[in-house]
């Protein structure tokens, strides 16, 4: 078992575990684990401070669990607590090994595919409020205008397994009608949750406007990522487990998990 290493999936909540099914799709080969800090979520209305906290005490879970690399599927995570991680926490302690975040590859997709040169993003109040999109999309193209919208009441809607509800659509026109009027030509899901919501998304969002969804950039990332990093992609074992973890295991993480995730899961309950 010590000698297995894996690929560690980390979210806040279930909304990752929609990112991982696409990952697997993709990349069926590798073992996972995904660990969803169901105790601690939502992240997104929390402190800098706080979220870079979890993140980090998740991140050495997963490590010690030995993943060779983990994936932030959490916006929240990539935008207040990835860089530090990276630059501060891995040379200390976990050198070898790496961390990834969702929103670069989000954000240069959608700098990429907007020809008008104005995007509109949808996220936690905590990605919004760190301008993590911004500051990747500027880099790419400055000539970029970003129209954002925190939509605050997406999240728990979504955990409570209400993403086809009527409450849904009132709750996505809310936030999207204000984004359409500024005539943006491409809008960034920037929360693995809404990948749950890109059905009703589609329904409402005007034909013209072009949606970038993580579920859909991660896994080609990933693998781009394996090819150019070998001797990563070479330690990482190939045996198609998959070990789901949670902070805490209710009812619900199994209920919503087997929905999310699209087949049965067994999860086990763990303290960090
Ligand atoms: N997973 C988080 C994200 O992508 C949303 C849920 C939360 O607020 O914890 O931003």
């Amino acid at each position: 078992m010590k000698s297995n290493k894996s690929i560690g999936v980390f979210d806040s909540g279930f909304g990752g575990l929609d990112i991982l099914r696409m990952i697997i799709k993709k990349l069926p080969e590798y073992n996972y684990i995904y660990l969803g800090d169901t105790a601690r979520a939502p992240y997104g209305t929390r402190s800098r401070e706080l979220i870079y906290k979890f993140t980090q005490e998740a991140v050495e879970f997963l490590f010690k669990h030995n993943c060779e690399l983990i994936i932030l599927a959490c916006n929240t995570a990539s935008s207040d607590a990835l860089r530090k991680i990276q630059r501060e926490y891995l040379p200390k302690f976990f050198p070898k090994q790496r961390v990834l975040g969702v929103v670069i590859p989000a954000a240069e997709e959608a700098a990429k595919k907007t020809k008008s040169n104005r995007i509109g993003i949808i996220a936690t109040e905590a990605t919004i409020s760190s301008k993590s999109f911004q500051r990747e999309i500027l880099k790419v193209n400055p000539k970029v205008k970003i129209f954002q919208k925190a939509c605050p009441l997406l999240v728990p809607i979504v955990e409570a397994g209400e993403q086809n509800s009527i409450l849904a659509e009132i709750a996505l026109k809310k936030c999207l009608t204000p984004l359409f009027k500024f005539r943006i030509d491409t809008l960034i899901l920037g929360c693995t949750h809404y990948g749950l919501l890109e059905n009703k998304i589609k329904k409402i969002t005007p034909s013209n406007i072009f949606i970038i969804s993580e579920r859909d950039i991660i896994p080609k990332k990933l693998k781009e990522y394996l090819i150019h990093h070998p001797a990563i992609e070479k330690k990482i074992t190939k045996k198609r487990k998959i070990l789901f973890f949670t902070t805490d295991l209710s009812n619900r993480f199994v209920r919503l998990g087997n929905k999310f995730f699209c087949k049965s899961i067994k999860v086990k309950k763990i303290k960090i």
